[in-house]
């Protein structure tokens, strides 16, 4: 059965008490749209782990830092919702833009530390723009629970900070990312590759797990990086933008694996911006 599309966040909000007063935990999967298996991963957990769970569909404009990516951006709400319909989730809040951002909306939430970083750096007002969205979405749907995929390994780290400085009550759940056969993680922006460009992408998760590889068998780091950011560009990519080795949680630069690690890249491909992350862990 296909959910409820909500628009507006009175109506959204007369659920949300009525289920308050049940008793009942809210989940929610704050998204963008353009719906994939990576998406539905996140559902699923979600479903496990509430008793009410809304999806929100939301292409928030003051996350892009450039406009072409926000216009280019796929939008494909009814094949969302039919994506959404074997789940049989409770609500999907799609808001009118107004319900977000209401006339004369001037507030911006803004992080330091692990949001001024990498993605951060690359995309000034990116961060601002999602814990913006994020703390709305948050308060809106009233959720107890969110569900976030480690793909945005550091908007995950971003917006589990954010729930807690500002004590929104919502408890932040990471899931792992889901990846085509050929490693390529999910992400809508994949739809936007070429037939030519997606023979490529998989080079970008191939040189990070054979970087994770060597890194973990005690290779110099900064060589195995500087390497493996060859192999992406000598792959047909047009730029590696980053790639780098982190201490996971705080995204701390790290030249030697001395804890748990992270590596995240993010590198273009025939004008499309695809970013991906692998776990690197340290021998006992
Ligand atoms: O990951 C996304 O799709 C977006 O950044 C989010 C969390 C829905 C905020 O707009």
């Amino acid at each position: 059965m296909t959910a409820p599309i909500i628009r507006r966040k009175d109506d959204l909000q007369a659920l949300t008490r009525a289920w308050r007063r049940a008793g009942d935990v809210i989940g929610v999967v704050p998204t963008m749209g353009a719906l994939h298996q990576g998406h539905l991963s996140l559902v699923r957990a979600a479903k496990a782990g509430a008793d009410r769970v809304i999806v929100t569909i939301f292409v928030n404009p003051k996350q892009f830092n450039d406009p072409k990516d926000l216009e280019n951006y796929p939008r494909t709400e009814e094949d969302d919702a039919r994506k959404l319909a074997p789940f049989a989730v409770d609500a999907i809040y799609v808001p009118d833009p107004d319900q977000i951002y209401p006339d004369g909306f001037v507030t911006t939430v803004s992080l330091g530390g692990v949001a001024s970083v990498l993605e951060g750096a690359a995309r000034p007002g990116h961060f601002d723009g999602v814990a913006t969205v994020v703390t709305k979405l948050f308060t809106q749907t009233m959720a107890d629970r969110a569900w976030f995929g480690e793909k945005d390994y550091q908007q995950l780290q971003v917006v589990t900070r954010l729930s807690a400085d500002l004590d929104l009550g919502t408890e932040v759940v990471g899931c792992p990312t889901i990846r085509e056969e050929d490693g390529l993680a999910l992400s809508s922006r994949n739809l936007l590759l070429s037939d030519r460009a997606r023979i490529k992408a998989p080079a970008l998760n191939a040189a990070m797990e054979r970087a994770r590889g060597r890194i973990e068998a005690g290779e110099e780091v900064a060589q195995v990086l500087d390497e493996a950011s060859l192999e992406v560009e000598r792959a047909g990519f047009n730029a590696v933008e980053y790639l780098v080795l982190r201490a996971a949680g705080t995204l701390a630069p790290m030249d030697r694996l001395t804890g748990p690690a992270r590596l995240l890249a993010a590198a273009q491909l025939a004008g499309v911006r695809l970013i991906d992350t692998i776990a690197v862990t340290p021998p006992d």
